[in-house]
């Protein structure tokens, strides 16, 4: 056995998130919003994105550098024409122990069958209300929450299990879902997440004010369903777990802006057109299409990855509280959370 991959923090190579695509269907205000994701918004052409076989290739590379979990993840996975073709050829791949997505669940209902067919094992959607009127000003294409639930049902149904519910709590906006969300996914299986609103990008206007945190949104959902902490299942786990003391099942909440957890994160992210980013806040990505489109040799694309992460050394969370000036960053929808 070859010694793992670290980083100069001692972080191993686990997870890697590769985004399909930029585009999105939706256009939520904490993401993509319109003023800037707009009509006349530029995306990528098809041509500057990795074809399925370039995005395999690389996370064969990868895994062989010890990655074991890869998330598809965008813009909305769900929108790359046939994303079901690569989810069958990344679940042939030797050593890939999990796989699966992150999606907004509007092509679920159409999608999940041939999704599991091919090979997801698991899924995670994101749902930010179940009250039709806040999701549908969040989303901002007037997508109705019921289509999300279908698509759910859908996952379920299909058997990509377990799934994870990942809600985005924004003050002033959706704080008042809290409840009736946990009310909801409460004795179904379903895990809930809640996510601080995050300072990723330069577009969203983002403001400490408007962040909920973690231990509030705890707070709030113990005072009606009394929860009790659990410890974390694995290294690099990013959310903090909770069970509901009456068996009710278990919620988790991801505090990147209050509680950062830099120091245990094992994340790749590949965007769309192939540059790799080794932090969520990162403002420069490494071109492995070049190296990809160049006709270099794996081993000399395994050994510019590995010169990466051995030098990597980010952790834009930890600093965030110290940072005196703003500095450009990736956007999510760019490399998907
Ligand atoms: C960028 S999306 C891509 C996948 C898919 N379109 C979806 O929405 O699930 C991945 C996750 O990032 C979350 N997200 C986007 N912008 C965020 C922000 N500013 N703060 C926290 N989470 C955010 C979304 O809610 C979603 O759960
Ligand atoms: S969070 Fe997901 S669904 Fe919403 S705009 Fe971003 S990429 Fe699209």
């Amino acid at each position: 056995m070859s010694l793992p991959l670290l980083d100069t923090r001692d972080r191993p190579l686990h997870d890697l998130r590769i985004s399909v695509t930029d585009r999105c269907n939706f256009r939520c205000t904490y993401c993509m919003p319109k003023e800037i994701f707009g009509a006349g918004f530029v995306f990528l052409p098809s041509a500057a994105l990795l074809s399925f076989e370039e995005i395999t290739r690389l996370a064969r590379l990868f895994i062989g550098l010890g990655v074991e979990k890869i998330r598809l993840t965008g813009g909305e996975p769900l929108v790359r024409r046939d994303v079901e073709k690569l989810v069958a050829m990344l679940a042939r791949l030797d050593g890939l122990r999990d796989l699966t997505m992150t999606t907004n669940g509007s092509l679920l209902a159409r999608k999940a069958r041939a999704l599991k067919a091919a090979g997801l094992q698991r899924i995670t959607v994101s749902l930010d209300s179940l009250d039709n009127e806040v999701f549908q000003a969040m989303n901002d294409v007037g997508f109705p929450v019921e289509r999300v639930l279908e698509g759910i049902e859908a996952a379920r149904e299909a058997g990509l299990w377990p799934i994870k519910i990942n809600m985005v709590v924004k003050r002033g906006v959706n704080d008042q879902s809290v409840v009736d969300m946990a009310r909801h996914f409460h004795g179904t299986g379903y895990v809930l997440r809640f996510i601080e609103y995050m300072d990723v990008g330069n577009t969203n206007g983002w403001r400490m004010d408007d962040v909920v945190s973690a231990a509030e949104i705890v707070r709030m959902i113990d005072a009606e369903l009394p929860l009790e902490p659990l410890e974390a299942s694995y290294r690099g786990e990013v959310a903090q777990r909770y069970r509901y003391r009456d068996g009710g099942g278990e919620i988790g909440v991801i505090a990147s802006v209050t509680q950062p957890f830099c120091g245990d994160c094992t994340r790749a992210r590949l965007s769309s057109e192939g540059l790799l980013y080794t932090c969520l806040f990162a403002g420069l990505g490494h071109d492995l299409r070049a190296l990809l489109r160049g006709g270099k040799s794996d081993e000399e694309i395994r050994a510019f990855i590995e010169g990466i992460w051995r030098r990597r050394a980010d952790r834009y969370s930890e600093l965030r509280t110290q940072a005196t000036a703003p500095r450009p960053k990736v956007e999510m929808s760019h490399i998907g959370g």
